[in-house]
């Protein structure tokens, strides 16, 4: 059977695809706890480009906060499908007072906390689900939202519900960061039936920011591709509200 293409209205499903959501994260869920809570598990095999990435990371950061000149807060971040903190902790935890962290698995939430034990008050509340059923406050919290290889678990009509809900927690010149891995415009997506990820183009991003009311401030190629040439094209998208 052909893999098909998403529609920006309804959800084609590809192929292993469960349409069930439930269903879908009870096997992302076995892939995960299935392996070791490593870098290596995070990053798909490809431990190799951890320091690129969090070096490529606070470089984006460092031009966002520049660029906004005040207006970016560093008081509150929340961050979607934390894993085991490797981002919270290298990246996140240096430019954010306090961190609210999500993921599928508990023992992840957990691990995460652990990487903090000198520093209580840095994680804030952890949300134990997956991020399509996540329940936040509808007033504005978050300086920054960080999306990092976790958005592919959702399909998009449920993406565009999540980001709707998103919009609602975001200060007034708040940010959501987007660093995913991306086919080529124009190209079919990709699905691995392994831990039930779907690969978007990058105008498929676009069509779902604009839906769920986003402006698309920077969309920017990583450089890790140059780091390990097998890598997806990996792209980051900042989005700011309208
Ligand atoms: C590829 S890892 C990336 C982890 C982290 N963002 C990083 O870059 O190191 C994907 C993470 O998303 C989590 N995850 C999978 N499905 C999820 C869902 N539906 N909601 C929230 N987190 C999910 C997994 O448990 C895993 O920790």
């Amino acid at each position: 059977m052909s893999k098909k293409k998403e529609s920006s209205e309804m959800n084609e499903r590809m192929e292993g695809e469960y349409e069930d959501a439930k269903e879908r994260q009870r096997v992302t869920r076995n892939y995960y706890s299935s392996r070791p809570k490593t870098f290596d598990t995070m990053l798909g095999g490809y431990t190799q480009v951890h320091d690129a990435d969090i070096q490529e990371s606070n470089q984006l950061l460092q031009s966002l906060f520049k660029q906004y000149n005040g207006k970016l807060g560093s008081s509150h971040c929340l961050e979607l499908g934390c894993g085991i903190g490797r981002v919270t902790k290298n990246l996140l935890s240096n430019y954010f007072e306090h961190i609210d962290i999500n993921d599928l698995l508990e023992e992840y939430c957990q691990q995460t906390r652990t990487l903090f034990e000198n520093d209580e008050n840095k994680i804030d509340q952890s949300f134990v689900c997956s991020i399509g059923d996540l329940e936040l406050n509808k007033f504005p919290k978050y300086d920054l939202i960080w999306a990092q290889w976790v958005l592919g678990y959702l399909d998009g009509d449920d993406l565009v519900s999540l980001l709707r809900k998103l919009k609602l927690t975001l200060k007034k010149n708040g940010l959501i960061v987007i660093k995913d891995n991306c086919v080529g415009n124009g190209q079919e997506p990709e699905f691995d039936p392994d831990d039930q990820y779907y690969v978007r183009s990058g105008e498929q991003f676009y069509d779902i920011a604009h839906r769920a009311g986003f402006i698309l401030v920077k969309d920017q190629s990583s450089k890790l591709k140059k780091v390990v040439r097998e890598l997806l094209p990996i792209r980051i998208f900042v989005l700011a509200l309208k």
